[in-house]
């Protein structure tokens, strides 16, 4: 199950996906977390100490918001107003501790437009009032993607112009109904292909309408709100990879022909023995800073094996650590979310089918894990 109660098993995901998204890269990604939790087994780690008690939070540190605030970073946290309504304890450590706000899944077609061409702002709009509320800013995912789709979108094969008229409909609804209120748009989510060169072909935007509809869209985003700033957000692409390069020469030839694209957003699904480096994640901004573009760590969270060690919590604790000493050594890294921040409500489990865990920062009782103090540190 999901954050809200949905049916998150993998089965259930890769079904609605297909070969696409994430799930397309879990083979890859799925071994390490139950490899390692025999690894940590054998090697006789034992079991974690218990956490920090949850009162102690504010008395060793200054709480995370405050501290990012002072570093002039927006430190985000994913939030399901479902998950807030009935754990109002959820609300409160969000607020205290994270100046922005994304909604995990409120803002996407299949919730916006469940039925075609009826929007429903309900859910968006209960996050947008607690980000309000609280003085948050909001991040606003994704506009386009090939995953999160209504039946209507996936049940027949569209012609072009309709195609094209969906995207632009959903986009000029969507953007002037939050204008002034976002600080930032994913507009593209996952628009490139894993499996080599090009664009992602799954999913009906590229089916019905081709390469074109990455330039459509943005052109649209732009003009349905000339101040807001427009993001291209993908994973795998954290560090110096092939992914990485391809996205910078499409994003660089994207801005030649004059497409309004200002920021990168790096969703940083990392594992224990599964992360970039820390000097290419370093050299990765910079790049995308020299072309102009911000970059916005967008979806961070470390997944660990089930069962995780005191020693993976360690671990865990300076993988978070070197994401934050990045983004804050680089040119223009303003932005830092995490998917969650409560290992109570996580889709880590769901999608990894169950071999992985504890990816965020409090545990299920929201006590703070050392991954909490590890960035507690770097940003005091
Ligand atoms: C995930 C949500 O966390 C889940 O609750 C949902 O069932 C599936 O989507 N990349 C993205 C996010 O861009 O939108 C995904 O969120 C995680 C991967």
């Amino acid at each position: 199950m999901n954050s809200e109660g949905r049916d998150l098993s993998r089965r259930a995901f890769l079904k609605t996906t297909g070969a696409a998204g994430l799930a397309a890269a879990l083979p890859l990604l799925l071994p390490s977390c139950s490899s390692m939790a025999q690894g940590n087994r054998k090697s006789g780690l034992g079991p974690r100490p218990p956490a920090v008690p949850k009162n102690d939070v504010r008395s060793h540190t200054d709480g995370l918001r405050s501290l990012a605030a002072k570093k002039g970073l927006v430190l985000g946290a994913a939030f399901s107003p479902g998950v807030f309504k009935k754990d109002p304890e959820y609300g409160e450590v969000i607020a205290r501790e994270f100046n922005g706000l994304v909604a995990e899944n409120d803002m996407k077609l299949d919730v916006l437009q469940r039925v075609r061409g009826q929007f429903d702002f309900g859910p968006a709009d209960a996050t947008m009032a607690f980000a309000r509320q609280h003085g948050m800013n909001v991040r606003a995912v994704p506009l386009v993607w090939h995953d999160a789709l209504p039946a209507w979108a996936t049940d027949r094969t569209f012609p072009r112009e309709e195609a094209l008229g969906i995207l632009r409909d959903h986009i000029f609804t969507v953007m002037r109904h939050f204008r002034g209120r976002v600080f930032a748009w994913d507009v593209l989510n996952e628009g490139l292909s894993d499996k080599g060169p090009g664009l992602r072909e799954e999913g009906p935007w590229y089916h019905s309408i081709g390469p074109e509809y990455v330039e459509k869209v943005y052109r649209w985003a732009h003009e349905a709100d000339p101040q807001a700033m427009l993001f291209y957000n993908d994973y795998g692409m954290d560090g110096m990879s092939e992914k990485a390069d391809r996205c910078y020469q499409w994003i660089k030839e994207l801005l030649a022909r004059g497409v309004p694209v200002h920021g990168i957003g790096l969703q940083y699904h990392v594992q224990l023995d599964k992360h970039p480096p820390l000097p290419e994640v370093t050299q990765n901004i910079r790049r995308f800073n020299d072309l102009g573009l911000a970059v916005h760590i967008t979806e961070l969270d470390v997944w660990l094996p089930k069962n995780a060690t005191a020693a993976d919590l360690q671990q865990q604790a300076v993988i978070y650590r070197g994401v934050f000493e990045a983004a804050l050594a680089a040119p223009k890294c303003p932005a830092v979310f995490l998917w969650g921040f409560t290992d109570r409500y996580s889709w880590v489990p769901g999608i990894s089918g169950g071999t992985c865990d504890d990816a965020l920062i409090f545990d299920r009782d929201y006590r703070p894990k050392p991954a909490y103090e590890a960035i507690a540190s770097v940003l005091r």
